[in-house]
């Protein structure tokens, strides 16, 4: 009997199974005008294709809480009305096919405003739709990236506002779960970092000034999100930082301190906020520091990164290194991963009925 396709519930949320999307940002959206930040076609038929070939849950792409936290000018947003009213015809789909559907809520920090990966990735000014970008500290990304402008308490105030009326947003939109955007270097990972976080106020120095952020922006969305709707956090446990950086022991203190404060599962990513690092990649690199706070801690989670094979998933759900696995480029891949994997594992997974002859 598969484990990887028996249903999973948090709160009052059941997921058909263990086989999740992660969220990848998709580069697609208008970057100005009324349907600025709106999914349009592209992501509906992204999402409702990984929706109809089974996948339990998924988690829309890194989702803007305002146009100055988008990564590109081109990401998805959810600061205005219009916006919610296009994800809706997202989630009522991924309803319709039984998916889970979630939103990761963000705010891109120092690596905002630059160019779609395939046209480069740069950072760019207003002349390409671009803005300055704001972090904790005047510390650039890389070489690459401009100074960002360092946030005044005023400033940190207004975007804990910002990830609030996000949440309201969403689930205004028709999102069943949220999920918080901590990682990745990334504005809320620039603030848990000692790497980018240089302040000397009370959002920086020590650890618990340097969660302080995380953790507002974590009472926030929680006091909007339904008590019966669950809430993640995607978190880099490692930064792959000799020294000076937030490690896999600080991961999971903090996985104990955000499951007190209403977090229901640890989405476990690492690195993306300290540049020219080695990351030894390779099949489940990551799932060690997932497996690490399922067994240190009460937090449940999700493992990601490199997971392709269906044994390989169904022993990471069946040894109990993770609740549930994360399938990225290998979903963009191959849109009906979920079916295959259940044919091969014996498992159920809902098929359309207009698929029924495929099945
Ligand atoms: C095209 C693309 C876009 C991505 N965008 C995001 C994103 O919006 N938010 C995020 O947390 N991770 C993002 N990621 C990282 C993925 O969620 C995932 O963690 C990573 O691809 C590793 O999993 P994989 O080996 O299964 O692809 C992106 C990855 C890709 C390939």
């Amino acid at each position: 009997m598969s484990t990887l396709f028996q249903p999973y519930t948090l709160r009052d949320v059941t997921i058909p199974n263990r086989v999740w999307m992660p969220p990848m940002c998709q580069y697609s959206a208008a970057p100005e005008g009324p349907a600025a930040g709106a999914p349009g076609d592209w992501h509906f038929a992204h999402y409702a294709a990984r929706a109809a070939g089974g996948t339990g849950l998924i988690v829309v792409e890194a989702t803007a809480v305002s146009p100055e936290g988008r990564i590109s000018p081109y990401d998805l947003g959810i600061w205005n009305d219009t916006q919610v009213e296009a994800f809706r015809r997202i989630t009522r789909f991924l309803v319709s096919q039984g998916t889970v559907p979630a939103v990761q809520l963000a705010h891109a920090g120092r690596k905002a405003s630059t160019e779609r990966p395939w046209k480069g990735g740069a950072p760019v000014g207003p002349d390409a739709h671009g803005w300055r970008p704001a972090a904790p500290s005047a510390i650039p990304f890389d070489e690459r990236h401009p100074v960002p402008d360092e946030l005044s308490l005023d400033r940190i105030r207004e975007i804990v506002g910002q990830f609030r009326a996000a949440a309201r947003r969403a689930l205004a939109a028709g999102f069943e779960i949220a999920e918080i955007h901590g990682a990745h270097g990334y504005l809320i990972n620039e603030f848990l970092s000692p790497h980018s976080n240089h302040r000397t106020d009370a959002y920086g120095g020590s650890y618990e000034n340097r969660t302080r952020f995380a953790l507002e922006v974590v009472d926030a969305v929680r006091e909007e999100w339904p008590d019966d709707k669950p809430l993640f956090f995607r978190i880099s446990a490692t930064e792959w930082l000799e020294e000076h950086g937030w490690t896999p022991d600080d991961t999971v203190r903090f996985a104990s301190e955000l499951h007190a404060h209403g977090i229901d599962l640890l989405d476990v990513s690492t690195g993306g906020n300290a540049s020219g690092v080695r990351i030894p990649t390779g099949p489940g690199y990551q799932v060690p520091f997932a497996a690490r706070v399922r067994a240190e801690t009460p937090m449940p989670v999700a493992a990601v990164g490199l997971i392709t094979d269906a044994e390989q998933a169904e022993k990471i759900v069946a040894n109990g290194e993770a609740d549930a696995v994360l399938l990225g480029r290998e979903l963009l891949r191959n849109p009906s991963w979920a079916r295959h994997a259940a044919r091969e594992l014996g498992g159920e997974v809902h098929v359309p009925d207009q698929y029924h002859r495929s099945v």
